[in-house]
This record gives structure tokens, sequence and C-alpha cells, in this order.
């Protein structure tokens, strides 16, 4: 199959549709009528979209991504009274979310209305509903007369596509479309939020945090196991997307946080690079000062030297995000220290370059989890498998 790529030029060059942009989302919003498959920007990452009300339509989303079925889909909506036609019913935690927090980086899992096909929900009786905050999504959705049910348009397992180069990678060939309204603004994928019990559950943290949450709500929320660690063998997760293995760089990456962090990187590159390896830095500027000075410390050659050296001027770059070689190291600055917002922006794409990059190992700086951080850490940990060295 050929996928079609609709440039929205205007749109990326203004931030506003114009009549030849909106001509390509007729187009678009025609393919997803007859059930195809759409890529297509919201402002956390781009999403897979098909019409959520088409059984057939949500089978060739799961194809198309390589996705297990039993793996719900989020259905998308541009409206907040297309909600009556899919939830079953609205509680009223709900209700004061949706009108804080809609349209925006935010999903309720509702029960379901006999409308919406048990092959959008993965087999579930309940649904998952986002009311995206993007110009884009909104008018696909509204001229797609349906509501639109997108999974992060990635390969399973893969990171999250952030631009429509990332979809490209990895959807090209396998749906219609593609439509390129630039790079998602937020980065990180919605906040999924359960609302189907008394005490609202956390399913996967996001934009909108737990802090944000219990502030409009007025109680404390649950977080499901699924975000403490690995789940046990044989342990159900409420979100089913949470069992498999996500965000997955092909190397192996550890995330380094604490005090001590900076030296603990330097040890790791050291280390590393000494037996020959390549390894992909991912940090702020502050940490990457630090750590050229702790590997100043422990370099006694003075090749070594000269990769420090190397990786120092890098940080003088205009900027900063252009990745620098140090010989060995591949660094990725993501901003300062502290700054939530970018990191999550640059997260996915830093992950995919690591691929590209052919690095053997990765080495990640953490950060703490509260509000954003919580979402960063969550992607970030499942990306190391886990594995987070305390300083
Ligand atoms: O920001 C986002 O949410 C993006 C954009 C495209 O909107 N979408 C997205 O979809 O991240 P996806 O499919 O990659 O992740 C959806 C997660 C999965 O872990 C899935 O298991 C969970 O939501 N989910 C969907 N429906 C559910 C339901 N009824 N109950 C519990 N979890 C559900
Ligand atoms: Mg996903």
């Amino acid at each position: 199959m050929e996928t079609k790529l609709l440039v929205l030029e205007d749109y990326k060059k203004t931030g506003t549709l114009s009549e030849a942009d909106l001509a390509k989302l007729d187009e678009a919003a025609a393919i997803l009528k007859q059930g195809g498959l759409v890529a297509f920007p919201t402002e956390t990452v781009y999403g897979l979209g098909g019409d959520a009300m088409l059984d057939e339509a949500a089978q060739r989303i799961y194809a198309a991504k390589g996705r297990p079925s039993d793996n719900p889909l989020i259905v998308h909506i541009c409206d907040i009274e297309q909600l009556d036609k899919i939830a079953k019913e609205v509680p009223e935690a709900a209700k004061r979310m949706a009108i804080t927090y809609w349209p925006g980086p935010l999903t309720m899992v509702f029960r379901k209305s006999a409308a919406v096909p048990y092959e959008t929900t993965g087999g579930l009786s309940t649904v998952a509903v986002r009311f995206p905050n993007h110009p884009v999504a909104k008018e696909l959705i509204a001229r797609s007369g349906t509501v639109i049910a997108a999974p992060s348009a990635n390969i399973s397992g893969r990171p999250s596509t952030t631009t429509a180069a990332h979809c490209i990678r990895d959807l090209d060939g396998r749906i219609e479309a593609i439509v390129d309204g630039g790079a998602c603004e937020i980065g990180i994928e919605s906040t999924i939020l359960d609302v189907t019990t008394d005490q609202p559950v956390l399913l996967r943290p996001g934009a909108v945090t737990s802090e944000m949450i219990e502030h409009t709500l007025g109680i404390s929320i649950v977080e499901d196991a699924a975000l403490k660690g690995p789940l046990d063998e044989g342990v159900k997760p409420k979100a089913p997307g949470m069992k498999y293995r996500h965000y997955a760089p092909k190397a192996p990456m550890v995330l380094v946080r604490g005090d001590g962090c900076s030296r603990k990187i330097a040890e790791l590159l050291y280390e590393h690079e000494s037996k020959g390896e390549r390894a992909a830095l991912i940090c702020s500027e502050e940490c990457l000062s630090e750590i050229i000075e702790n590997s100043l410390e422990l370099a006694m050659d003075s090749q070594r030297k000269e990769a420090a050296q190397n990786a120092l001027n890098a940080l003088s770059a205009e900027n900063p995000e252009i990745r620098s070689r140090d010989g060995k190291t591949i660094v990725k600055v993501f901003g300062h220290r502290g700054d939530a917002n970018r990191a999550a922006h640059i997260m996915f794409e830093f992950l995919r370059e690591t691929d590209d990059d052919k690095v053997d190992f990765i080495v990640a700086e953490g950060c703490a989890e509260k509000q954003l951080g919580k979402a960063i850490m969550n992607r970030m940990k499942k990306a190391a498998a886990w594995q987070v060295i305390d300083t």
C-alpha cells in the first residue's frame, strides 16, 4: 500500500490552518470515513487513527501496529456531547475532570455503551476516551463525522512518534495516509484515569499530573500497581498496554538518579568506553558539565582527556540539542536540569535516535518523580526495563 503524506504547509509555518490545509484534512477525513487509517498529530504524540465505531478499522489498527488485539484503543472525540454516545455513564468526578482538562492531555476510562465495538476496547466492557487539544486533531475528527480510535502511531513496543518523520519510519506502506502537522508539543502520551471506581485510579501518568487531579477532585487518587515496578507473572494490569515492553530502544539502558548521579554516570561511561563500546548519554546541561568534570578526573590517558574536552565544547554550541559526538559517547542534552517540559518534548526522539546511532549502551539522568517528572520517569523506566541506579 502506498502511504500518502499530507503536509499541512501553512499550519506548520503559521500555526493556523489555511484553506489548502483544510482541503488536505478533508482528504484524510474521507479516508477515515471509508474505514482507512490515518496518522495525525495531537498535542501529546501522533495517533494512528481509524473509525472507532467500525470493528474492521480497529482490527486494521492492531495489524498496522503489530499490536496484540487485547490491548484497547483510546477513542478520540472533538465535542463533549460525543461522550454520551460512547460512555454508559459519566460519574461526577469525570464531569469535573472534563470541565477542567478537556480538551487536553487527559484520557478517562468509562463503562462503554453498546455502540462501541469490542474490537475497539480490546474485548473490555470499558472504553478510554480523550478530547485532544490540537487544532489538526480536532478538525480531522470533526470532518470525519465519527469518533476516532487512535493508539500512538508507532510500531508496537517502539517509542511513541512525535513527528511525521517518525510515523513514516514506522508506518510507511502500512496505512493510507500520514498528516504532517509538525512536532507534538508535549511529547509524552496522555494521563489515563480510570473513573469507573469510587476512588479514581491513575493508570498512566502524563501532563495532567496526579497533583493536578487531586487538587481538582479534592480527594487522593490510587496508582495502579503497574506504575510501581515490573508486575509479577500472571498479574493483570488495569491498562492492558502497561504489561507490554514499551518505548524500548535496541540497546540496554540504565537510569541514574540522586546526588551522586554525575559521578556514577562518568564511571559507567568510562567503563563502557574502555571496553571499546559506544554509549549514548541523555542528560541535562548541568549534569553534562558535572560528568565532564568527573570524567576528567577519571581520565588518565590523554586520548580520553581530549574526548572530555570535545564534550565540553559541545556545551557551548548554540543549540545544545545538536547532538555532538565526542568520539565515542553520543551526547544528547535535553536542556536545563528540572526543565521537565523540554525533557518530555524531546525524550522519545532521543530514544529513537539511539537506534540509528547504533550505540551499545544508553545511560540517562533520572529526575524526581513528581508532577511531569512522574510521567517522564514512568516511560524512561520502561525503556530501561526498570534498571535504575540510586546514588
Ligand atoms: O496521548 C495519548 O493518549 C495518545 C494519543 C494518540 O492520543 N494515545 C495513546 O494510545 O497513547 P496508546 O494506545 O498508545 O495507549 C493507550 C493505553 C494503553 O496502555 C491501553 O492499554 C490503555 O491506554 N487503555 C485503552 N483503553 C483502556 C481501557 N478501556 N481500560 C484500561 N486501559 C485502557
Ligand atoms: Mg502507545
